[in-house]
């Protein structure tokens, strides 16, 4: 038994070897590495240093060989996920499962990209710069190359960056960083100073023993190393069907006419209500939601008590309710100055009616034109109200107080300031 295996390993050890030998011959001749080792150096090391070159992975796998010399680099082709799936099947066929495989509907979904300067969309920086997720159809990729722009193809460049595709790369938190960061999502900022985070970081300064617990973005998220992304509430926080508490469940219905899903005058579903259903950014039935919620409670589990991870997620679930409360009591409060004429509906806006999802906008040309008072609201649920439950979910006191409930709080305040002397200068 014992010499079998060992004839075995040598038998692959020499195939390895012989693999090897081959990939180093062939990549010398390889007329892409020949030129590129002296044009773009770094990233043929990259190659070099990644799996990808010894096993035969070579430029023209992934770009082609229809560019040949120096003249033509533009038929070089930019691989998309699918040129990784031919390989990588498993990881391929999750990810087009995931949220992530939405990035880019999503943000086209959104009114607001389409008045966006292109830079900060097809270029790639700003939204499209987080939202270069997803399987483009041909339609998509030729909008981006009619606008001028080339790149951005592919998605699983973004954890496993090119050209060096490290599994151990992705596999650190740092990974995720660059998108899950900042104004509305900063799950970065509030992992990173909670005590998950903390031990993480001291482990890893080799001041907590190697194999102490201490939890990062992918155990909890992409748990044995699943590559679908998906959690309970989501971005928008919000669900289907209607909560059984009928302040809630009132509170809610105001934040989806905002949202412009629901009819603000009739109370019918509209049009973006597709929009948001087809790029599955709420859950829509009690079950889909719970099946998300039991995952995390299981991976939660393997350190904490159940018992415990109940009680703490399900704090997250009754603060959103009340950051709902505040929200929807400032809705209200604009939403009055609309209907009283004071403020006027903007052009591209659909009803008379604050839109969340223009953001800052008026939706037209206008840029500066949207009301103060619009803005503040936009501002008290894109940045606050996700503070406030986000950070209950990533267990951080300051998010949770200083930056997301107290900073909800001064927005209302201000919101009702503003809309007096609104009134009171109009009655002038
Ligand atoms: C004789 C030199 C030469 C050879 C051989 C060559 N390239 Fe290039 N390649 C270039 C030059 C020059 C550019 C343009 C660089 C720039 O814009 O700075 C380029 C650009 C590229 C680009 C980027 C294109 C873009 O739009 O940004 C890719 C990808 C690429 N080459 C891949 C390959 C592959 C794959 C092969 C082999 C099939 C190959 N190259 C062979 C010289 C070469
Ligand atoms: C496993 C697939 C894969 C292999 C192998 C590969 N590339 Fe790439 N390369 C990519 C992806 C993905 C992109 C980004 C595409 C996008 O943004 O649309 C890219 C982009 C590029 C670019 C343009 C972007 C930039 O940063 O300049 C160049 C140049 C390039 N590759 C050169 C090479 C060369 C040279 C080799 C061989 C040494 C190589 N690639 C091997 C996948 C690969
Ligand atoms: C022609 C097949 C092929 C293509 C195309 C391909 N790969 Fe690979 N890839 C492999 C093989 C083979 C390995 C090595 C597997 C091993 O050693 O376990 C590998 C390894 C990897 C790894 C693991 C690296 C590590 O550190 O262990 C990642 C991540 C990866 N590829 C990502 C990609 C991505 C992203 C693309 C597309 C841009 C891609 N691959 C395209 C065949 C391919
Ligand atoms: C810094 C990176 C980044 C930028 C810039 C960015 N986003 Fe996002 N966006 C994300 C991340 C990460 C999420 C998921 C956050 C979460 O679930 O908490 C997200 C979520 C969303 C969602 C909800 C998706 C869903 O299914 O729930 C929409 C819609 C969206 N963004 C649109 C936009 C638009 C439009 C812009 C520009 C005006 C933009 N984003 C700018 C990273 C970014
Ligand atoms: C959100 C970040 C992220 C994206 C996007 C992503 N990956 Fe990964 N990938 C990971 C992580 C994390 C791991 C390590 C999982 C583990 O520890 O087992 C991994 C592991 C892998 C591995 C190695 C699997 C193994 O067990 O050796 C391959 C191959 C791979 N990914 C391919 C892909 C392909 C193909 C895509 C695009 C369809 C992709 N990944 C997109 C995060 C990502
Ligand atoms: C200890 C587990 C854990 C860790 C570590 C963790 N998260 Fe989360 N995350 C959660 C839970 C729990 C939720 C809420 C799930 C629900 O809706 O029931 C969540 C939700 C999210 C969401 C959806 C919006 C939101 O914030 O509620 C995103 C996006 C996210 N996490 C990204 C990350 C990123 C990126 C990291 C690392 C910087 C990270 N998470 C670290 C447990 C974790
Ligand atoms: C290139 C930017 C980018 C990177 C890197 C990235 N994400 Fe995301 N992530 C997004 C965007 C954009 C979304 C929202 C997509 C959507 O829902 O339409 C998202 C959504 C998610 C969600 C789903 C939230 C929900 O609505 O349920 C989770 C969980 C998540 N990401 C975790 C991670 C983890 C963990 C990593 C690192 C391993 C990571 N992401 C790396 C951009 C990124
Ligand atoms: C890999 C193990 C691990 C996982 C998984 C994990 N935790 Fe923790 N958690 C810890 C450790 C270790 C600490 C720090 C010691 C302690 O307080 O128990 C901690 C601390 C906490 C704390 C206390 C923070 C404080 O300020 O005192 C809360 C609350 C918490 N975790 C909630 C959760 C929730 C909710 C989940 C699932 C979404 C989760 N944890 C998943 C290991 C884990």
């Amino acid at each position: 038994m014992r010499n079998g295996m060992r004839r075995f390993s040598s038998v692959a050890l020499s195939v390895v070897v012989v693999v090897v030998m081959v990939s180093a011959v062939y990549a010398q001749d390889d007329p892409c590495v020949s030129c590129h080792q002296g044009l773009t150096p770094g990233k043929v090391n990259d190659w070099k240093l990644s799996k990808h070159s010894g096993v035969n992975v070579t430029c023209s796998v992934c770009h082609g060989d229809k560019h040949k010399t120096d003249k033509d680099a533009a038929r070089a082709e930019m691989p998309d996920e699918r040129v990784c799936g031919n390989c990588h099947r498993k990881q391929f066929n999750e990810f087009a499962k995931g949220k992530h495989n939405f990035g880019w509907i999503a943000m086209n979904a959104l009114p607001v990209t389409h008045v966006e300067p292109d830079e900060l969309i097809e270029g790639g920086r700003g939204c499209g710069g987080c939202h270069s997720m997803g399987i483009k159809t041909e339609a998509q990729k030729k909008e981006q190359r009619d606008k001028g722009y080339r790149y951005q193809m592919n998605s699983c460049d973004e954890c496993h960056t090119r050209h060096t595709f490290s599994k151990k790369e992705a596999a650190d938190p740092r990974a995720c960083q660059q998108c899950h960061m900042g104004y509305d999502h900063p799950q970065w900022e509030m992992w990173s100073s909670n005590k998950h985070g903390s031990r993480w970081f001291a482990r890893q300064a080799g001041n907590l023993p190697e194999g102490a617990s201490a939890p990062k973005c992918q155990d909890c998220h992409m748990p044995d190393g699943s590559h679908e992304n998906r959690t309970a509430w989501g971005f928008l926080g919000v669900r289907l069907p209607l909560p059984d508490d009928p302040q809630w469940k009132a509170d809610r219905v105001t934040i989806l006419k905002a949202l412009g899903v629901l009819n603000p005058e009739t109370g019918e579903p509209t049009a973006r209500l597709e929009a948001v259903k087809s790029a599955d950014m709420v859950r829509l039935t009690e079950e889909a939601w719970r099946t998300e919620r039991e995952k995390m409670i299981k991976v939660c589990s393997t350190c904490h008590s159940e018992r415990y991870a109940r009680e703490q997620l399900n704090m997250g679930d009754t603060m959103m309710m009340k950051a709902d409360r505040l929200l929807a009591d400032a809705i209200d409060i604009v939403a009055g100055l609309y209907k009283d004429g004071i403020i006027k509906k903007p052009e591209h806006y659909a009803f008379a009616y604050p839109d969340l999802l223009y953001f800052m906008h008026t939706g037209g040309g206008d840029i500066n034109k949207l009301s103060y008072i619009d803005q503040v609201l936009c501002q008290m649920y894109m940045k606050h109200r996700m503070r406030t439950y986000q950070a209950f979910f990533h267990v951080n006191p300051d998010y949770a107080y200083w930056y997301g409930w107290e900073m909800m709080v001064k927005d209302l305040g201000e919101i009702k300031e503003l809309a007096a002397t609104m009134r009171a200068t109009h009655q002038k």
